[in-house]
């Protein structure tokens, strides 16, 4: 039987081999902390768990329109307006079986095989895996750090521009660093954008997920939301990850595409999730508030711990569910030096921790001499993060 050649080139998301590990070891009769998915264990607010059942018992249960019921596309319309200024109409919308369905159908639409797309590395792995499945060269660039955190290189980005590239992936607020731009940063990006006329796919997943200041698109600024299509989720805002629901939102000659391949792919999302989702954005907000509350405290516990351990670096980030500390030291202590997989694995079988590393999100970068792990706090309560994280306070220390 005959294999095509481009599955060769799909990648996919290495986080869960680290979870299929983690559950091994459970199994043989350990304790773990599971640090290592950005799934949930908060439950979905009630409100939207009783639509949905509202909308089934109401016979939404059968195909809808391929973009989306026009009540949500409509609502989402207005939400990401009054966040970002835009003026988007329901026709900017087309609704998508969660968030991650946006970049492979942005990717198919914006880019020709043998053509060029940037995207963030350390970042969300998908991008580099269905730009090259669709035959395409996928071009990281990277980020700096200082005292603030994270901040794309903007001039190293701007370096590796030629005429083949197509498209730019943004994601801000940024998984696995929970860096987001400044404004300077958005401005630089979008100027960028509209001098190469490059696509702009803007990967919002965490958009929502923030516990101080506010949230800036960069498709506000002017000239943006014509060539910007904004990845929109459900699934982190209201605890929604195994829902699937999130939409494409940006320009018309876009959107009309995305909506045909949605009839190819997958007919419509779910009717009656839909419906549920449509009571998320427009009922009562104390879900997401309270989702909130819950991860800050996650947060702050499992950040004053980290910064606690020696050899240990860890910002603070305002937003998403992620912390991206630096362990250059405690590797380098622990005989480790670029051995990101065995160290992961002393960590686990020693602690019970079970986290990613800086490998489970893109290919190293030639000239890249400091060494981050991933931890993820949205499954895991505050108990347990302090639990696992004394276990590897006293790993770093011995
Ligand atoms: C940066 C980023 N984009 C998109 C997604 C897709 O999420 P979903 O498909 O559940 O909406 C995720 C999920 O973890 C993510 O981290």
């Amino acid at each position: 039987m005959h294999i095509a050649d481009r599955i060769s080139r799909l990648g996919t998301e290495t986080a869960f081999a680290v979870a299929a590990r983690a559950a091994t070891h459970k199994a043989a009769g350990h304790e773990i902390f599971p640090f290592h998915l950005g799934d949930m264990n908060i439950p979905t607010p009630a409100n939207v768990m009783d639509a949905a059942c509202r909308a089934m018992h109401a016979g939404k249960t059968g195909y809808c329109p391929s973009p989306g019921i026009p009540e949500l596309r409509d609502a989402l319309a207005l939400d990401v307006n009054a966040a970002r200024g835009t003026s988007y109409t329901m026709e900017n919308v087309a609704v998508q079986p969660g968030g991650k369905p946006v970049i492979g159908k942005f990717i198919m639409t914006c880019m020709n095989p043998g053509e060029e797309v940037l995207y963030p590395n350390p970042g969300y792995p998908i991008y580099e895996s269905q730009i090259e499945y669709h035959g395409g060269i996928a071009v990281p660039y990277r980020y700096v750090r200082d005292e603030s955190g994270f901040h794309i290189d903007l001039d190293y980005l701007e370096s590796l521009i030629t005429p083949r590239t197509r498209a730019l992936i943004v994601n801000d607020l940024q998984n696995p660093l929970g860096a987001q731009c400044s404004a300077d940063e958005r401005e630089r990006l979008a100027e960028i954008a509209m001098r190469h006329d490059l696509a702009v796919l803007l990967d919002e997943a965490y958009f929502d997920i923030r516990y101080g200041g506010k949230s800036v698109s960069l498709a506000s600024i002017p000239g943006m939301a014509e060539r910007t299509v904004i990845l929109y989720t459900f699934s982190k805002k209201f605890a929604m990850t195994g829902w699937r629901l999130g939409a494409a939102i940006g320009p018309r000659a876009i959107i009309d595409v995305v909506a045909k391949l949605n009839v190819n792919d997958e007919s419509c999302s779910n009717h009656f999730v839909q419906h549920a989702a449509l009571e998320g954005l427009t009922g009562d907000q104390s879900g997401p508030r309270d989702i909130l509350a819950a991860l800050k405290e996650r947060r702050d516990t499992a950040v004053e711990l980290l910064n606690s351990m020696p050899g240990v670096d860890c910002p603070c980030p305002e937003a998403t569910f992620y912390l991206f500390p630096e362990v250059t030291d405690l590797m380098a202590r622990k005989g480790f030096d670029a051995d990101y997989a065995a160290f992961a694995e002393d960590i686990l079988v020693k602690t019970g921790v079970s986290l990613c590393t800086r490998l489970h999100f893109g290919r190293p970068l030639p000239d890249e001499k400091r060494r981050f792990v991933r931890l993820a706090y949205s499954g895991i309560d505050v108990a347990e993060i302090r639990t696992g994280l004394l276990a590897l306070k006293s790993y770093a220390s011995r």
